[in-house]
């Protein structure tokens, strides 16, 4: 009887250790996977737009598809950051490939703006399958993590992290998702609101401002995340810190594109036309530019997903309701996956007048 109830205890560690081994590898071998769903994006939208009448049925699906497809790497990494950690986990350790995975769309980018950066025309693809193959290395040999406490200060950065957010949020970020939600009304449209809006951000004193902001939340944030990236329990938290990451891969991508490559580098007006990279042929014309529909989907979700669980942390504090907080949250989100999904329409040509 001893017998077989030590080998069930057996059996049961060495299945929840296969388990957790499968969820630290998963990610990583989608994320490996990613530029296949954005070359498949890329060529059945190009069969969309070489199609008619019935025949774009399929090539449509397909689009829709692989679409769907570049997300699996962000939902099944967040789907396993908020598995129990168990106590015995050989793989918490390994965590942070996780979340490196969640911003996939981001990082992704984020490589090819290096590569525009360094001026070279390889295919960034190679690299990209070089680094996750090591991290899928990495993550299937797993690292054991001992819990440790918080530091006193984490409390007084995350208050200068929220504040820091809700200004950057007053002074550009919902004039600039606006200025790109008027595209919807016509390319003029986001360009005369640009034009106006550009008199405010534009300027020796509130540029370096909003990028100062930025470069703090950025360097605040990788340090509240290596903090609270074994937080457990809590999946408003976790979603947190994943999104914190993922806006943080993107600024990286963005902030790098803009000021450094495009306006420093090669004297670029960042306007629609940039945006829309009309100059290389079009958002859908190349597997490259085709990386940026996922990337900006992602980003936009991401960054207004982690405002609203930090509104809800602020929320929480003053003693507002669980339950009520939680449903603001969510309901933040869908307006969010629905800006998104309207700026990256607008950006495809989407007019409604
Ligand atoms: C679909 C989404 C987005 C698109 C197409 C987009 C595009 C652009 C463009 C074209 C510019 C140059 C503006 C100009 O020259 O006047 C810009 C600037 C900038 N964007 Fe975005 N952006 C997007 C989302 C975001 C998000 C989510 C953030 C922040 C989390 C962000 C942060 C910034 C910053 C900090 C600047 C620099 C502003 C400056 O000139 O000082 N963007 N973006």
């Amino acid at each position: 009887m001893t017998d077989i109830n030590e080998r069930r205890v057996v059996a049961a560690e060495t299945g929840a250790l296969s388990s957790a081994r499968l969820a630290a590898v998963l990610p990583p071998v989608l994320a490996l996977l990613y530029p296949w769903s954005v070359w498949c994006f890329y060529i059945s939208t190009t069969a969309v737009r070489e199609s008619s009448g019935r025949a774009m049925a399929l090539p449509l699906i397909a689009s829709a598809v692989s679409l769907a497809l570049s997300a699996t790497p962000t939902i099944v990494s967040y789907l396993m950051l908020v598995r129990p950690i168990e106590r015995n986990d050989r793989f918490v350790g390994t965590r942070w490939i996780t979340y490196l995975a969640f911003a996939t769309p981001a990082f992704y980018t984020a490589e090819r703006v290096f590569f525009a950066m360094f001026r070279s025309p390889a295919d960034d693809r190679y690299l990209w399958t070089l680094i996750w193959a090591v991290l899928v290395v990495v993550a299937a040999i797993g690292r054991p993590h001992r819990l440790a406490r918080q530091p006193s200060w984490a409390g007084q950065l995350r208050v200068m992290h929220g504040v820091a957010a809700a200004s950057i949020v007053v002074a550009f970020l919902i004039a600039h998702f606006g200025n790109h939600l008027a595209a919807l009304f016509g390319t003029q449209a986001h360009v005369d609101v640009q034009d106006a809006l550009r008199l405010w951000y534009r300027n020796y004193v509130i540029e370096p401002a909003i990028v100062a902001l930025f470069l703090f939340q950025v360097a605040s944030g990788v340090t509240l995340a290596s903090i609270y990236q074994y937080a457990q329990g809590d999946r408003f938290r976790t979603l947190q810190v994943a999104t914190g990451i993922g806006v943080m891969a993107f600024l990286l991508a963005h902030m790098t594109v803009i000021l450094i490559v495009a306006r420093a580098q090669y004297d670029l007006n960042t306007n629609w036309l940039f945006a829309t990279s009309v100059r290389t042929g079009g958002i859908l014309s190349n597997a490259n530019n085709a990386r940026q529909v996922p990337y900006y989907l992602f980003a936009t979700m991401a960054t207004i997903g982690h405002l609203a669980c930090g509104l809800r942390i602020v929320l929480l504090g003053y003693g507002w309701r669980v339950a009520a907080v939680n449903r603001l949250a969510i309901g933040i989100m869908c307006a969010g996956a629905v800006v998104a999904a309207a700026i990256m329409a607008a950006m495809m040509g989407l007019r409604l007048s």
